[in-house]
């Protein structure tokens, strides 16, 4: 089958290469030509563990292909993915103008009947647009479907999750669309769940808000942990232990970020209201997470008191472990606070420190980004973990505390036993436990 796929970001890098790995003739194009050149190399721009391998093997089989010319994409494919950003905008709506761009370039390229098949986070609704935008600029009576096929990657193990998933979600509103798009994914006939297209698009949604809604609730719990003798994780354990609730997402911390629960759940909670629904569980849910980085920095002063002039090392700087990704990461609102706290700052992250430096750029006399955990404890009064990195797990405490000029520690995720960690000669501090 020949299908192309609009966009190479996260989304659409992971969904041409895993397409092309289930044995299709893909051609990925972009309107950043620097991408295509890189990507077509082998080269990929981000950082996701087995994608690289994964595109130099399917580009050195051939059905595998990137070109910059998205008229000639759009006319030879069968199926077009869309896979194009759909960034939050000022008000929390998505801005959708990549996508009614890329319709409009479909309807001008539409020789032969083609499915249309968006595959980026959108509105309920959206398809629907991608409809009638294509219908008004077509030049010919040629016919087309639209489907909606939505995504559901993690960030870091992108890859199992496209080989292995969980479900497929195929919405359609004719035979032929369905036919097409379960042959695509044929080898995982027994995970395909087949709607319209409004629900394929809620179920996205509505997934990662509840997701999200898990986070939340596990946080506000380990806030009432605090006022108690009791243990988040351990609350956390007792809680997954049945099968209706599941362990998954109830690690309390810093809340959630990245490029998709933020920006979904407030997207939701505006589509709802915009359609008369209240959602105000969804609104309360962002509300408990945007206040995650002011109860950490509340337990730093609660150690330290005065912040201005003190030294803090954070270790982590991502949104999550096994990513360069910094997209609305606790990180960026929690540096920004020490800055203006007037601290200075010791930064580390195994991959996203480049990325970080674009947000924060060095300055010599009030933060620095160093080259593993012991430079950035160098002097410091306070040592953050933001991230959970594995790397982190096994450090050697004894040069740590050495290094240190207060062996303080406040652990944003629960990385440690804590017991372990004070057994050393730490004071240290976490989420929702003793
Ligand atoms: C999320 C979903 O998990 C994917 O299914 C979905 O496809 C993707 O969004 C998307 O819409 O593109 P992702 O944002 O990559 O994936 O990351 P997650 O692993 O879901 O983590 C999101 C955030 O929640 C991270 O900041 C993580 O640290 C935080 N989190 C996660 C917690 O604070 N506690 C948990 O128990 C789990």
């Amino acid at each position: 089958m020949k299908i192309s796929v609009i966009g190479t970001g996260y989304v659409g890098l992971v969904t041409a290469v895993g397409l092309a790995d289930l044995g299709h003739q893909v051609v990925g194009t972009d309107k950043i030509k620097d991408k295509i050149d890189r990507i077509s190399l082998g080269d990929v721009p981000i950082y996701e563990p087995g994608l690289d391998a994964l595109l130099k093997k399917n580009l050195k089989k051939g059905n595998l292909t990137f070109s910059q010319n998205m008229d000639d994409t759009i006319q030879a494919a069968e199926v077009i993915f869309v896979c194009v950003g759909t960034p939050q905008k000022e008000d929390g709506s998505a801005d959708m103008s990549q996508i009614e761009e890329v319709s409009r370039m479909i309807a001008k390229n539409l020789n032969s009947y083609k499915v249309v098949v968006e595959k980026s986070t959108v509105p309920v609704k959206t398809s629907m647009w991608i409809k009638r935008i294509i219908s008004l600029y077509r030049k010919t009576d040629v016919d087309f479907d639209v489907a909606s096929n939505p995504e559901f990657l993690r960030e870091g193990s992108a890859v199992s999750d496209f080989l292995n998933p969980d479900r497929i979600i195929i919405g359609v509103e004719s035979d032929r669309a369905r036919d097409l798009l379960v042959e695509i994914y044929g080898s995982f006939k027994d995970r395909i769940l087949i709607t319209n297209i409004d629900t394929a698009e809620l179920i996205k949604h509505a997934s990662n808000s509840f997701l999200a809604m898990k986070i939340s609730y596990i946080n506000m719990i380990s806030d009432l942990c605090e006022k108690t003798e009791a243990d988040v994780e351990l609350v956390a354990e007792g809680m997954g232990l049945d099968k209706r609730i599941g362990r998954q997402f109830l690690r309390a911390g810093l809340g959630y970020g990245g490029s998709c629960f933020p920006k979904d759940i407030k997207a939701l909670a505006r589509i709802g209201e915009e359609l008369g629904v209240t959602m105000s569980l969804l609104k309360e849910a962002d509300k408990i997470n945007a206040a995650r980085v002011e109860t950490f920095i509340k337990k730093l002063k609660k150690c330290l008191w005065i912040l201005k002039d003190k030294t803090i090392a954070m270790l982590g700087l991502s949104f999550k472990p096994e990513t360069d990704d910094i997209r609305e990461a606790p990180s960026i609102k929690i540096i920004a606070k020490l800055l203006e706290e007037g601290a200075f700052l010791r930064l580390y992250d195994p991959k996203a420190s480049e990325n970080m430096k674009s947000v924060f750029p060095e300055s010599e006399n009030r933060l620095i980004y160093v080259d593993n955990p012991y430079q950035a404890v160098g002097n410091a009064n306070a040592l953050l973990f933001i991230t959970e990195w594995d790397e982190f797990k096994n450090l050697d405490w004894e040069t740590i505390k050495k290094n240190m000029a207060n062996p303080i520690i406040i652990d944003g995720r629960n990385i440690f036993l804590p017991e372990d960690v004070r057994k050393r000669g730490f004071e240290y501090y976490s989420i929702g436990r003793r």
